[in-house]
């Protein structure tokens, strides 16, 4: 029987080998990690995290061949493939800070594999790192590990999408498995091969050497949010014109070179991915003497803050230029639907502005916990990944002066002077608006960061309305907003 340890029981490495546990029932695997309160909730009625169809393909599997354990040593000591899926935050301080990968954790679970390994093992990179990690990574094992016990380092970034993450790790588009080019290391891609294999079809499976398959995962989530740039930077333009962003990017998607997915513009991506991948791109780029790439994809992440602080501006333009003491509701608050994930989400930088424009805002979101918003609004920027340094730049009572989080949108709603909804939640798409309209203050305005809402019906019912990268209300035209 093949075993499997996984270290890092987060967004990726639980949902990723609960399906290989699912799909391989002949394989043991075990998912580790330092953190108690994780395991718990894993090894819980309410899973650690929220991720449609996850608590049922834990169910099936748990206790017959998936295991969650803190006994980390252990069971790193009993596997033959070892996943690393550890967080790999952005630094914060000394060389690189603010944007290189801070590799604290992957240093640590590296020099701990050499530590407890008493046999051969296929080391897996699963989470993101920098190109050239695995070298690294290569040489802390070989020095440190027992005599005669050898190790393959693979690199087989994983694809999946918070939200969709089983349906991803059912049928992906791709698996990508990045290893050495000698005998051993061939080997070592077709062990892990054979593992996928069992459900995914072999023509989806992509072998290549260990820099490619590290380069491709940066590249892709790079061109992904450069897609959301583009359309966000037509949605500027297209309130300055009069055009309307859903028909530019409806009629941009048909050409097939360019395909329809990943074009709806929006308030800004989050997500703890594109923004951490882009930074690292750049920097690597820069240290690579390669400042006009770097500078290519910089711009995309300025866009997206850009898309933010418009959003913000527009908010507080059209509403005679102040917010201060005016309640606002905000609809959503995870970075995108289908999740409870916060991280880096639009909704942080939209909710610091408003409230550094002294707002009183009210917060719905279905998935995300007061705690959570607390949290999150009270960290530095990069903190998020660092559970271990945290330096609460505001304090809870300053906080719960001006925040609120409420259990439903009419209440967030009630005695509001405008609605903004930053996640595009299916639920906010049949909400009764005339309800809401009813028990705000007027004029009552709506402001749309994820076009889920119908500007007309909403203007009919009353509504002065924003909607991203729509043509605007004369009201809107008359308040400009100062970008
Ligand atoms: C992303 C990649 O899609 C995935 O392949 C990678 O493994 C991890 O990073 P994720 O961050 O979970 O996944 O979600 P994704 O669906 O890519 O959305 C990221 C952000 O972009 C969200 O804030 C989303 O709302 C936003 N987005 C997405 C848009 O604003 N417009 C779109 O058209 C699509
Ligand atoms: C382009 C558009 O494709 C077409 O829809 C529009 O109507 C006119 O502009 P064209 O300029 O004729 O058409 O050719 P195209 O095939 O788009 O190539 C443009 C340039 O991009 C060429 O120099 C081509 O060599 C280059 N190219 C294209 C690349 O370098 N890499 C690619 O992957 C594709
Ligand atoms: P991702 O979104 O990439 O899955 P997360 O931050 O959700 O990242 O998960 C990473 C997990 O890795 C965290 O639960 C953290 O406690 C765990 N972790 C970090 N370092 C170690 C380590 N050395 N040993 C075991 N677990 C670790």
């Amino acid at each position: 029987m093949v075993k499997i340890c996984c270290i890092g029981a987060g967004y990726v490495g639980g949902p990723t080998m609960a399906v290989i546990a699912l799909k391989c029932p002949s394989i043991e695997v075990v998912v580790v990690d330092i953190s108690e309160p994780r395991i718990a909730g894993w090894n819980s009625e309410r899973l650690p995290i929220y991720e449609p169809g996850l608590d049922d393909v834990v169910r099936q599997c748990r206790g017959r061949n998936l295991f969650f354990s803190t006994e980390v040593h252990r069971h790193v000591g009993d596997a033959d493939i070892v996943f690393v899926s550890v967080n790999t935050p952005t630094k914060t301080c000394g060389l690189g800070a603010g944007k290189a990968a801070d590799l604290t954790y992957w240093e640590s679970a590296a020099r701990m594999i050499a530590d407890v390994s008493r046999s051969d093992k296929i080391v897996v990179e699963k989470s993101t790192v920098p190109v050239k990690t695995a070298e690294a990574i290569e040489k802390i094992l070989a020095h440190n590990g027992a005599r005669g016990v050898r190790f393959q380092i693979l690199s087989n970034p994983e694809f999946l999408a918070e939200g969709t993450a089983v349906q991803d790790l059912f049928a992906p588009d791709r698996v990508l498995i990045g290893g050495r080019d000698t005998p051993e290391g061939r080997a070592a891609v077709r062990a892990l091969r054979d593992v996928y294999a069992r459900w995914v079809p072999e023509d989806r499976i992509i072998a290549t050497n260990l820099w490619s398959a590290e380069l491709s995962k940066l590249a892709a989530n790079a061109f992904l949010a450069q897609r959301i740039s583009s359309v966000n930077a037509i949605s500027a333009l297209c309130e300055a014109t009069g055009a309307d962003v859903t028909q530019v990017a409806h009629s941009v998607g048909k050409d097939a070179r360019i395909g329809p997915r990943f074009l709806a513009a929006s308030v800004g991506f989050g997500g703890s991915c594109f923004q951490k991948d882009i930074l690292n791109l750049v920097y690597i780029c820069e240290c690579y003497g390669l400042p006009e790439v770097a500078g290519y994809w910089r711009e995309v992440i300025r866009i997206n803050d850009y898309q933010k602080s418009r959003f913000v501006n527009r908010v507080v333009s059209s509403m005679f230029n102040t917010v201060a003491g005016k309640k606002v509701a905000v609809l959503g608050f995870a970075f995108k639907k289908d999740t409870g994930d916060t991280r880096e989400t639009p909704a942080i930088d939209v909710c610091k502005g408003l409230l550094g424009d002294k707002a009183v805002v009210s917060i719905y979101d279905p998935q995300v916990t007061g705690e959570q918003v607390a949290r999150d609004l009270a960290m530095n920027k990069f903190d998020w990944d660092h559970p271990r340094h945290l330096q609460p730049v505001m304090s809870a009572t300053d906080l719960a002066k001006q925040v609120a989080v409420v259990p439903d949108a009419y209440e967030a709603a009630r005695d509001a002077h405008a609605v903004c909804i930053l996640t595009e939640w299916d639920e906010f798409r049949t909400l009764d608006y005339k309800r809401m309209f009813d028990a705000m203050h007027k004029p009552a305005f709506i402001f749309d960061g994820r076009n889920v809402i119908d500007p007309a019906k909403l203007r009919d019912i009353g509504f002065v309305v924003y909607a991203i990268g729509k043509p605007l209300d004369d009201w809107l035209k008359d308040m400009p907003a100062v970008a």
